[in-house]
């Protein structure tokens, strides 16, 4: 197998832009180009001023600095890119089926056949097709026939190559993973393409941490080690609401468990539900794969982590109306936050979103504030759950560019998003700006609600 000098990889999203600038990055001698359909994106991509890439993330900017023109480009000419590649990465997105068989549950493979078809069609030359995108597992089969078929003489061999970075951390994940799984064939050729590709990683991750796998297993391991990580937040959130009966604290409970070495202390934090454009998605694909299977306990055992968060933030949304004497109609609630986690600028799925809906049908008055997000994001998540008119929302619904001008003359408080900068507000300059009696909701338990106490506020956590 000739070495890898020319990538491309489809889709220039919160994957392939990250993961590919880092690669461009550690890989100095390997011309990468991330394309996509969206001239929008890519424009931002290219943006002179490096602050305005599409993606936020700590140190992402800087990476983007040092690769871009030197040996990163971004650009829409998918055939030129895919024509010149000895490896192409499809990184697009593989969203839950809103339509048709497998509808609300199975993964809408759409656009990874359309890449593989326009992979097909335009190659000219011997290729190594890595899926980066999340996909169920056997997947590669359908590549692999659109591929195998062309009938030009060309030949691809696929990997499965998932991500398993996290928003907010993503450069740092992508310099120093866990592990990196590649899957492929067993075949002498499907070894030659693990290894060019295990070679790349090569350069800068130490080899016991790349694991090679067939390539069922690599697209099955994904799904699965998102799955555990929901369950974890799950199992604590569920144990949260039976803090709140029992004057246990959730908190305490966490590091009790947590320092069982079994147990292990990360992702044991109680929250307004998790959010995320996977963690729903991947289980959800599980659930529908278990199904079509024949599977109804493994489906319904896993089905149960999504039940449990969307009652985790019903309930969060609820309690905020109980405590406000049943009523929020016409009640200004402030929102400090709205990303589905801090130190991104990502909102799909964010529990705000939810949250917000629950408020808005209960006709409160909502006022946003996050350091990263925008205004038409904020509306457009809201029209995308169809629930009332864009009128309605945009008259519910206020965004401000202030957090204290947020808070200004409102009944309540929700901490939606842990941002750090939360910490550190003027809490009493807040709570003189409030309503009274002052309620804060902390749906991320990050404020210090002794101080809070103190001040006057009535403070409401996650499990205590
Ligand atoms: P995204 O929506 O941010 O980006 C996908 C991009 O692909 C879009 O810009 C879209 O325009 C482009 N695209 C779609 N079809 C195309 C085509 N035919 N040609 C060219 N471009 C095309 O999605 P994302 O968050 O980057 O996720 C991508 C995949 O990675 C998903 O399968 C997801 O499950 C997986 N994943 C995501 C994360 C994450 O943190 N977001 C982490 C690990 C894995
Ligand atoms: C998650 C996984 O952590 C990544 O390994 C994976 O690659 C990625 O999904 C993916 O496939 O998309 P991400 O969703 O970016 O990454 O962020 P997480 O840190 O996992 O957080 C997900 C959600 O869970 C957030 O809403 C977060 O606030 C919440 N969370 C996380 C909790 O409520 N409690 C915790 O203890 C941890």
């Amino acid at each position: 197998m000739k070495n890898i000098t020319k990538i491309c990889c489809i889709g220039a999203g919160y994957v392939g832009g990250p993961t590919m600038a880092v690669v461009a990055k550690q890989c100095p001698n390997i011309k990468v180009t991330i394309v996509d359909l969206n001239e929008a994106r890519i424009a931002a991509w290219n943006d002179p001023d490096v602050n305005n890439i599409p993606v936020y993330e700590p140190g992402l900017s800087e990476v983007v600095a040092e690769a871009r023109g030197r040996n990163l480009f971004f650009s829409t000419d998918v055939d030129k890119a895919i024509d010149e590649a000895d490896m192409i990465f499809i990184s697009v997105n593989t969203p839950t089926k809103t339509y048709g068989a497998g509808k609300g549950m199975g993964a809408d493979l759409k656009w990874i056949e359309l890449c593989a078809r326009q992979i097909a069609r335009v190659s000219k030359s011997d290729k190594i097709v890595v899926e980066k995108s999340t996909l169920p597992v056997r997947t590669a089969e359908a590549v692999k026939d659109i591929l195998h078929n062309t009938g030009s003489g060309v030949k691809f061999q696929i990997l499965s190559n998932p991500e398993f970075l996290a928003e907010g951390t993503a450069v740092q994940d992508l310099l120093a993973p866990d592990r990196v799984l590649i899957g492929g064939d067993d075949s002498i050729e499907g070894k030659e393409a693990i290894q060019a590709l295990v070679d790349i990683y090569a350069q800068w991750i130490p080899l016991d941490r790349i694991l090679t796998t067939n390539v069922w297993s690599s697209e099955l391991s994904k799904l699965v080690a998102n799955a555990f990580l929901a369950q974890r937040i799950s199992s604590i959130n569920a144990i949260s609401e039976l803090c709140e009966k029992t004057e246990a604290n959730i908190n305490e409970v966490s590091r009790a468990i947590g320092t069982d070495s079994r147990i292990g202390p990360k992702f044991l934090k109680a929250s307004v539900g998790f959010g995320g454009s996977c963690f729903q998605k991947d289980i959800l694909n599980l659930v529908y794969i278990s199904r079509s299977f024949g599977l109804s306990e493994v489906a319904d055992y896993w089905e149960q982590v999504i039940i449990m968060n969307d009652h985790q933030k019903k309930r969060f949304a609820l309690n905020i109306v109980r405590s406000l004497y049943n009523t929020v109609s016409g009640k200004k609630i402030a929102f400090l936050g709205w990303a589905f986690k801090k130190d991104t600028n990502d909102t799909r799925e964010s529990a705000a979103i939810y949250v917000a809906d629950e408020l808005l049908n209960e006709q409160a008055s909502i006022q946003i504030y996050d350091p990263k997000v925008v205004e038409k994001q904020i509306y457009g998540d809201l029209d995308y759950l169809e629930t009332r008119s864009a009128e309605l929302n945009k008259s519910g619904v206020t965004v401000f560019n202030d957090p204290y001008e947020a808070c200004n003359d409102a009944h309540a408080i929700a901490v939606l998003t842990e941002w750090d900068e939360f910490k550190d507000y003027d809490w009493k300059r807040i709570y003189d700006s409030m309503l009274k009696p002052a309620k804060i909701f902390d749906g991320r338990n990050i404020l210090d609600h002794k101080l809070l106490k103190e001040i006057g506020f009535k403070v409401y956590g996650i499990g205590m």
